[in-house]
């Protein structure tokens, strides 16, 4: 199994790399996050974000599987299942899903408001979508998982996880106004959802192995926001990294092939937390225009910032990163000089280059080291041959202090739009 994994803060262009690479496996799974993310892909003149279904749901080849370690909310499934009515997709036969998935319930995504209001201006800036507070039942051993729908005592089991919220969300004075409309849609959604096709999908992927099949595994959200070892508590709720596939999917370790590490050329962030190398001016400005840097899932402006290396060694050391991809290329043209943090600078004067525990306690300045830009389009160009030197000479820089090959170079969002090396 290949796993694919953005490496920096999420939205690195996984849904586009993972549709293109999709006809080279039988198999595509989501294993971790849930409607927190936000997957893009675009082809023949269309434009698709995809929130929990995986990215290979538009090859009728592929089985798509949403795993175990996925939160799932009913309502938002239905309603991406029905914005795909004009593709003819065979449900049936196209998507699994894990009855061992947990399901995010109306009352998880008040909490999450009710939360991150509390925190004043120490909020995560979460999307809100209930994944923090589903996350926390499954670990608290309370949550409903997607098996429980089948089963007769369902609504006894709903009930007491809401009468819990509920004492919750009166601590926080959380109103409750929305709750009976939110319900509704809900119980609409979850007969929606027992049409589906509901499995113990641990089986489906090891016989899987058994036939030879390929599997790719599609991260959500990036390493800079695992659970662990992302910027905390400014993170998500998951493990977004490599073993997190094999916990999210149940497969072994030994079945991990290759680990595809997605980064952009730059580095966005949506939400709060630490973000060095994040530029306030005018550069900034025009990086979040050019890349056209809003929120697939929230429409909320992402913060943008030039290339940080140690994080990106980082990332590369926690997941075992055998190959990288890098994303949006593009975005870069209209620069003169091209930015790269190789370290951070502490108020004490060192120089260092690992994200500590303090790091983000710390006032760490990042260090640049400035590359000449290509500054011109990179529209027509079909191979890396054809690639402006500077552009080269950015990749070599960046797979000498990496050490790691650039193997795919994305230069726009269309499918077409990717240079193979
Ligand atoms: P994901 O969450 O990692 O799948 O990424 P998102 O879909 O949230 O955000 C990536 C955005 O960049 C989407 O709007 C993509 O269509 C777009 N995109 C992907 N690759 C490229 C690229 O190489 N160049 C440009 N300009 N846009 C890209
Ligand atoms: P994809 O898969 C970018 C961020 C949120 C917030 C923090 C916690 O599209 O790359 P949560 O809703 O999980 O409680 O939010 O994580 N975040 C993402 N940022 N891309 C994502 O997913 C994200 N999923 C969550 O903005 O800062
Ligand atoms: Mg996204």
């Amino acid at each position: 199994m290949d796993v694919l994994l953005g490496l920096q803060w999420g939205d690195e262009g996984k849904g586009k790399v993972v549709d293109v690479l999709a006809p080279q496996y039988e198999i595509v799974a989501r294993f971790q996050g849930g409607p927190n993310a936000g997957h893009t892909l675009e082809f023949d003149g269309i434009k698709h974000v995809l929130h929990q279904i995986p990215s290979g749901i538009f090859r009728s080849q592929i089985l798509n599987i949403i795993g175990n370690g996925v939160v799932l909310d009913p309502i938002v499934l239905k309603r991406e299942i029905d914005g795909l009515a004009k593709f003819n997709i065979d449900y049936k036969k196209n998507l699994v899903i894990s009855k061992k998935a947990t399901i995010i319930i109306p009352t998880h995504k008040l909490l999450d408001a009710a939360y991150e209001q509390s925190k004043g201006d120490k909020k995560i800036g979460s999307t809100l979508k209930g994944i923090g507070p589903t996350y926390q039942d499954k670990i608290g051993r309370s949550a409903l998982r997607v098996g429980d729908i089948l089963s007769d005592d369902f609504q006894e089991k709903y009930d007491v996880l809401v009468g819990k919220h509920k004492t919750t969300l009166s601590y926080y004075n959380y109103p409750l106004d929305a709750l009976a409309e939110m319900e509704e849609q809900f119980f609409a959604a979850i007969e929606f959802f027992k049409t589906l096709n509901l499995i113990d999908s641990e089986y489906v992927v090891n016989d899987a192995f058994a036939d030879n099949k390929k599997i790719l595994a599609e991260g959500a959200q990036g390493s800079l926001l695992d659970i662990d070892f992302g910027s905390y508590p400014f993170v998500t709720s998951s493990s977004t990294m490599t073993a997190g596939a094999c916990t999210g999917l149940g497969v072994s370790p030994s079945k991990i092939g290759e680990v595809f590490g997605i980064f952009k050329a730059y580095c966005t962030r949506v939400g709060s937390g630490p973000f060095p190398t994040e530029l306030f001016d005018q550069t900034g400005e025009d990086m979040r225009k050019e890349g056209n840097e809003f929120g697939s899932t929230t429409g909320r402006p992402r913060r943008c910032g030039w290339l940080d290396l140690p994080a990106l060694k980082y990332s590369i050391m926690i997941n075992g990163v055998t190959q990288l991809f890098m994303m949006k290329a593009d975005v870069l043209n209209i620069f003169e000089e091209i930015k790269v943090c190789t370290h951070y600078e502490l108020p004490s004067g060192e120089k260092i280059d690992r994200l500590s525990f303090e790091i983000s306690e710390v006032d760490a300045k990042p260090v640049y080291k400035t590359l000449k830009g290509w500054n011109c389009s990179l529209a027509n160009i079909d191979s890396y041959e054809k690639f402006p030197v500077e552009l080269k000479e950015y990749v070599s820089y960046l797979e000498d202090e990496l050490n790691v090959p650039i193997k795919l170079v994305s230069v726009g969002p269309d499918r077409s739009q990717t240079i193979l090396r």
